[in-house]
This record gives structure tokens, sequence and C-alpha cells, in this order.
């Protein structure tokens, strides 16, 4: 069992405190029925195939809100592919986290969501790939629209409020009023209109799903009469691209500030994707407390406050609220992590994405690699060939 006892020093970085892991991302399996092909789990995952069990879980949970986490995410992959779930939730529960499961529906039935209801099971972000059976199966490489549909029902039937979830991209943008009808009829709470940001899969799919200007545009336009519309009956999120910005986000509201995820074998990331990060080492739970691992290991240290910044974010008068933006965009972008994200205008290498954008516009990004399916045999031949990076990640 880990060491919980408190420490009496303050943990800080560069004179700051360092604030709790507020945000715990679970992410319990890699595995998944669904193939997408903006999937932002690593390219590579099939190496990393190991999973922790029930009994480690449980004990990250503690640990993590022993520190102060208070929203826990139960993700992957598909997180219905473990069948511990609700042991996991009911634990999660009685430590008094609010939880939030994040799937695809697949293997969602009536008696799993009473199981989850019973274990005290706060949220359910449901997936969907667009508002038609063509398109939604044709990008998940399933035929999964009417369970889907049927599983939207379900949890409305459970009483659980629900976020649809659907990534935005240059094939379905053209349909952002239907998907907004059927996330009204489905009686969701809340619908994340979420434009693919390009890392992972999406990222070796860029060249296909990068939207043009207009589309955004116009999609933009009609989500706002909707909104007038429908006021508080569904609020919708609609998260503009990062190539479309000339100025980064916030990426994670800071590395090592909120977010603390934890991929099926353990690792602890600042990220999503940091795993593809070059020259990090990052700590695994089974090796390490999460304790140690949130206040002193280097990976998390590494991009906390401005020490690390070079220029122009160095000197940038904007650094306080950016934080110089994404370290994996800027390193699939740049291969350097520590560059500034090259979305800003201030960064030397802005142009790389001008260079996309203007590509998806014209259509000019060679077409020739066919689409890539997020699945085993093609995260295999990913983890052969050398980390992702910009112009390195292709075909598999
Ligand atoms: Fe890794 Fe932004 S996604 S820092």
């Amino acid at each position: 069992m880990t060491d919980l006892s408190v420490p009496t020093a303050k943990p800080e970085h560069e004179g700051v405190a360092i604030p709790p892991p507020l945000w715990l991302l679970a992410e319990l399996t890699y595995r998944c029925p669904l193939h997408c092909v903006f999937c932002y789990n690593p390219t590579n995952y099939a190496e990393h195939n190991r999973e922790l069990d029930t009994a480690q879980w449980i004990d990250v949970l503690r640990q993590a809100r022993e520190l102060g986490a208070a929203q826990l995410g139960f993700s992957g992959g598909e997180p219905l592919l473990r069948d511990d779930l609700e042991t996991l939730v009911a634990e999660a529960r009685k430590l008094g986290f609010y939880t939030n499961l994040i799937t695809s529906g697949i293997g969602l039935t009536d008696k799993r969501l009473g199981a989850l209801k019973e274990a005290g099971l706060d949220h359910i972000q449901l997936s969907f790939q667009d508002s038609t059976q063509e398109l939604n199966d044709f990008l998940s490489h399933t035929k999964t629209f009417d369970l889907k549909n049927r599983v939207a029902k379900l949890i409305k039937a459970h009483d659980f409020p629900m976020v649809l979830n659907c990534v935005l991209h240059r094939y379905n943008l053209p349909h952002i009023g239907r998907i907004i009808d059927m996330a009204l009829e489905m009686g969701a709470e809340y619908l994340e209109l979420a434009n693919t940001q390009y890392y992972g899969w999406a990222h070796a799919n860029r060249a296909q799903l990068m939207p043009t200007g207009d589309q955004l545009k116009e999609a933009e336009a009609i989500v706002e009469r909707y909104r007038k519309e429908i006021g508080d009956k569904c609020k919708i999120f609609f998260v503009v691209p990062d190539y479309y910005e000339t100025r980064p986000k916030r990426c994670m509201n800071g590395w090592g500030q909120v977010f603390l995820g934890i991929a099926p074998d353990g690792a602890a990331l600042p990220c999503h994707t940091a795993r593809a990060l070059p020259g990090l080492t990052f700590p695994n739970v089974t090796e390490t407390s999460v304790r140690e691992i949130w206040y002193e290991s280097d990976a998390f240290n590494r991009f906390r406050g401005f020490g690390w910044m070079k220029e122009p974010c160095r000197s940038c008068d904007e650094k306080t609220i950016d934080l110089g933006g994404c370290r994996c965009q800027a390193y699939l972008l740049t291969q350097d992590p520590a560059n500034a994200d090259p979305v800003c205008d201030k960064s030397p290498h802005h142009e790389r994405v001008i260079e996309v954008v203007r590509a998806a516009s014209t259509r000019q990004e060679p077409q020739e690699q066919p689409i890539v399916f997020r699945n085993d045999a093609n995260s295999r031949r990913f983890a052969e060939r050398a980390s992702p990076q910009e112009g390195g990640e292709k075909t598999p």
C-alpha cells in the first residue's frame, strides 16, 4: 500500500505553490470496439497493452482523492470493456468523486446502466460520429449508429444527465444542424461539438479531416442560430480547431496544473497525448506514489511555470494567459515541445499552420494516402516506425 502521509513542506515550483490535480482521468483500457479515424489515443497504443487491475485502480483513486482530485472521468478506449467498471464507480462514489463515464455506448445495456446507477455514477458522455448512419459507421468502421441511438434512449430512461459528444471535421461539418436536432430529440442536456484537434490518429489523418474556413464559419453561424432558438434546453459547446486561431489555447489549463491522466498501464500523463513527446519519462503508479508523481516528477515539472520557455514566449506579455500553448502541438509541428505553439502568429513556425489551413481550403494537401483507421494492426505498424512528428506520421 502506498504511503499517504502528508509531507510538511508545501510543494512548489519556481517559488509558486503547485495546485492539486482537480481532474483525474482514468483511461481504463486502450481496447475499443470502434476504430475512429480521429481517436486521441496514442497511435502506438498496441505497445502499451498492460492494464492495471481493480485493486491498483482503487489505490490510484484513493491517492488522487487524498491530493484533492474531485472530478473523475472513466475513459479509454472503451471503459465498458472492463467488467470491474461498476466496482470502480462505487469506490469513486464512496471516496466523494463526481464521476463521468466517457463512452461510445457499445456494451451499455439496460442491466449495466442499472448497475452503474446503483453504484452512484453521476454523468454519461456518449459519443456519436455523425447524424447519419452512413458517416457514423464509416468513421468508426463499425455498424453502430442504430445501437448508439438505442443506448441514448436507455441513458435517458435511467435518468442520467447526458452529454452528446460529436467530433467535427470536413466530413460532418455540413451536417451540423442535423447533429444538433439529433441531440435535442435525444434529450441531451449538453452537446459538445468538438472540432478535431490534430493529435494521435487525427494527426495521421489531418489531410482528410481538416475543414475549410468557410465550413467553419457556416457551422458557427448555425450553432449561434440554434443557441438563440433553444435557450437553456440544451447547452451547446462549439470548440474551434486550433489551426484557425492566431493565439494558442491554454492547453489543459497549464501543464501539471489541473489534469492528471492515468493510462491503462499506469503511466501518469499531464495531458492525453503527452506520451508522444520525446525526452520525457512518464512515471508509473505501480512504482511511484501519485503524490510524488504530481509534485516531484520531472515529467510533471518540466513545463510548469515559465522557466522552460524560449523566445518569443519568454518575453511575451501574453505568456501568463496562454502559457505558451500546447506542448504536444509544438512538438508535432516543430519537433521541439519547448517551442511556442505554432498556432500563435508570433511563433516563427506559424507559417506551418497557415500552410495546412491553406491546403485544406484549396484541397492541395496530398490525398494519396488512404484514411487510417484506429486498429491494432495499424497501431503495431506505427509502433515499428519512428515516433510521430510532422512529416513523419503518415500511413503506417
Ligand atoms: Fe499535450 Fe496540449 S495536448 S500539452
